[in-house]
């Protein structure tokens, strides 16, 4: 298994794999990387499906326009996200698990700030309110499972060229309400990838570190 600092190195968007299965231990050594990642208020919103089937491959590469490794990969993850996490009895439930875990007492959260998470849980929020968090935090955690996949010398892509969210939808029967957000495509590398350029650190830095 790779350090962290390597698998972050080493990692590239894969878009060529052999055809061989990923084992499912691999398949839930990614979703427990998921399932560990964390979120604000600790929502969690992300759901997944896995794709395996060699019909359903075909289908998902079809409505993500086409892309061969698509069906190519052993394993697709369809990640979707749930606006339910943020209904206010989910809120306040993870506001309660907050204060049970001591998260209070321990000082790292004062009151004031309870209070006002209280507030906010409150009300049912609006779906639109809703995007950023839902993508944002589901996003996270597809990141762990890239990052898992490249420990266990996989490769992996992300796909969120899809042209039709409501064709996932249908074909895996995804419950109304949860929305569908990406797919993950992973798989043994058949042909490594050239590093893409990556911009270099002055380019990101808005001020330059060390000063
Ligand atoms: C949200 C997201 C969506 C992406 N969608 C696609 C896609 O549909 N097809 C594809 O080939 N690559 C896709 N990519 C991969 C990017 O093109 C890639 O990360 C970028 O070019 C940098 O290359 P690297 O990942 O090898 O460093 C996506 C990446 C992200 C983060």
């Amino acid at each position: 298994m790779l350090t962290v600092r390597e698998a972050i190195q080493k990692r590239r968007s894969t878009r060529s794999f052999k055809p061989t299965p990923v084992p499912d231990e691999m398949i839930l050594e990614m979703l427990e990387a998921a399932r560990l990642a964390p979120s604000a208020s600790n929502n969690q919103p992300w759901r997944f499906v896995v794709v395996t089937d060699a019909e359903e491959k075909k289908a998902l590469r079809k409505i993500c326009f086409n892309q061969s490794f698509i069906e190519d990969a052993g394993v697709d993850f369809v990640f979707c996200a749930d606006p339910s996490s943020y209904s206010v009895e989910s809120r306040r439930r993870r506001i309660q698990e907050a204060v049970d875990s001591g998260l209070i007492s321990e000082g790292n959260l004062s009151d004031s700030t309870l209070q006002r998470y209280q507030e906010m849980a409150a009300n049912e929020p609006d779906l639109p309110s809703l995007l950023t968090p839902l993508t944002a935090n589901t996003y996270i955690a597809v990141e762990h499972m890239v990052l898992m996949a490249t420990g266990l010398g996989l490769g992996s892509c992300w796909v969120g060229g899809i042209s039709s969210y409501k064709d996932i939808r249908d074909m895996l029967q995804i419950p109304r309400g949860i929305l569908v957000l990406g797919v993950l495509a992973v798989g043994y590398t058949n042909i490594e990838p050239k590093a893409r350029p990556h911009h270099p650190l002055e380019k990101i830095m808005l001020r330059p570190f060390p000063a």
